[in-house]
């Protein structure tokens, strides 16, 4: 695919030339346009060296060409990393003042942009409505992510991960994009997901929760878009700044308690190919839910809360299964007197009966080696298919890869059709 990368002049611009390197890795010709400063944080001879491609800033480089008409018309996918609240004001405007400015008005194909900013420029009205316009229009803006800023400061303005990027941009880029990258070995495929931690409440102000972020899920979620999957994501509480580099078509229902999970999953895996819970799923729920605040006694003491056990969803699935439906569930185990990480994920492997079980060490007893981390996937026997991991993304390509030699398997093929880019992720 011939990809545009504009570049505009944020500090952000050091993490790009990762993207750079992602998308040449997968085969991809990639142009660079930076604007002229964003060459202060990234010089030419970077771009020009990553991508084997000249790098010009200006329409009055290589006018013999026109290159603002022909990179745009040649154009398969533009990724702008960073984004500035200026190259977005610009954008919306159509305002073409630079190479990269004007080739955004010639091209027709997805274009992607990542903002980086701080946070008073990226929640500032202006903004905000510039972001609006270039969406109406079809325009992929991701959400930034919340977290650390150039300064001292923290909030939502912070450029996505680079490879978060390279995922919304190849799923945005359609099936050919997918094709490209990975032999879009989902294509065809519908599959519902579940993310994020169910919540249960005890009254209108408190709730009975765990910590999941829902990050793998989304992750789960992104790259089996890219991978040319039919995607629909269940997210039990994720926060916008997480679904935010959800590519588009994927189709999002968000949920609160177990019961909306159940209900949202159900009906989801009624159609689906593969289905992936990977939510934290509370096990317990209150027995009663008040409609007022719950108050303490006047001697400081409290009721005690009594607690019902949920429906166990995943087995739920197992025991629904549609004919030739994958279900894939998720474990996060600690090692324990009774058993180390791996005997507690094979007990549970045989107990639920999902085709294929992702154990992960969780906590201070780590078990499984270093990377940040790594699964180990078990079949319904408990018997191990093999690990592997690194990034939420990697253990989604884990999943993935298992998933399609599985669909391979049963289909009969003698060649399992794995991924390119997939090769090698699983030691086994
Ligand atoms: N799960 C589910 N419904 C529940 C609990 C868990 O669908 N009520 C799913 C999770 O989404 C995950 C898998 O089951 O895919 C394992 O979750 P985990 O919390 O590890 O399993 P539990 O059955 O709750 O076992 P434990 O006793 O270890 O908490």
């Amino acid at each position: 695919m011939r990809i545009l990368l504009g570049v505009s002049g944020g500090i952000a611009a050091y993490k790009v030339p990762s993207v750079l390197r992602a998308l040449r890795e997968d085969g991809h010709a990639v142009r660079v346009i930076p604007t002229r400063a964003a060459l202060d944080f990234v010089g030419r001879a970077t771009w020009e060296a990553l991508s084997g491609e000249p790098v010009t800033t200006s329409v009055f480089d290589g006018t013999e060409s026109v290159d603002h008409v022909r990179l745009g018309r040649e154009a398969e996918l533009v990724v702008v990393a960073p984004a500035t609240a200026d190259l977005l004001a610009r954008a919306a405007a159509g305002i073409a003042d630079d190479l990269l400015t004007a080739t955004l008005l010639t091209v027709t194909c997805p274009v992607v942009l990542a903002p980086a900013m701080h946070t008073e420029m990226w929640l500032h009205p202006a903004t905000q409505r510039n972001v609006a316009t270039l969406r109406e229009r079809g325009v992929h803006v991701i959400d930034p992510a919340v977290g650390r800023l150039t300064g001292a400061d923290s909030g939502p303005g912070r450029m996505p991960e680079p490879h978060q990027i390279v995922d919304v941009a190849l799923a945005a880029a359609g099936a050919s994009g997918a094709t490209d990258r990975d032999g879009g070995d989902l294509q065809g495929l519908q599959i519902a997901i579940s993310a994020g931690g169910t919540r249960e409440p005890l009254d209108p102000v408190r709730f009975l929760g765990n910590r999941s972020s829902g990050r793998q899920g989304v992750a789960l979620a992104a790259t089996a878009a890219a991978r040319g999957a039919q995607v629909r994501l269940v997210a039990a509480n994720v926060d916008s700044s997480v679904l935010g580099v959800v590519p588009d078509g994927v189709q999002i229902t968000s949920v609160e308690t177990t019961a909306e999970l159940q209900e949202a999953m159900l009906e989801a895996a009624a159609s689906a190919d593969v289905v992936v819970m990977a939510a934290a799923v509370a096990d317990f729920r209150p027995a009663q839910t008040r409609t007022e605040k719950t108050k303490k006694h006047a001697d400081g003491s409290v009721e005690s809360l009594e607690l019902v056990q949920n429906p166990d969803i995943l087995a739920g699935l197992v025991s629904g299964r549609r004919e030739g439906q994958i279900i894939v569930g998720f474990a996060a185990e600690t090692g324990d007197a009774d058993g180390s990480v791996l005997d507690h994920g094979r007990a549970k492997a045989r107990r639920k009966g999902a085709d294929l079980l992702a154990v992960n060490a969780v906590g201070a007893d780590v078990g499984f080696g270093d990377v940040p981390n790594e699964v180990h996937l078990l079949d319904a026997s408990g018997s191990d298919l093999g690990a592997g991991g690194g990034t939420k993304d990697d253990v989604a390509h884990v999943v993935w890869d298992a998933v399609v030699r599985l669909l391979s398997s049963r289909s009969g093929s003698e060649t399992p059709t794995v991924s390119t880019s997939a090769a090698g992720r699983l030691s086994g």
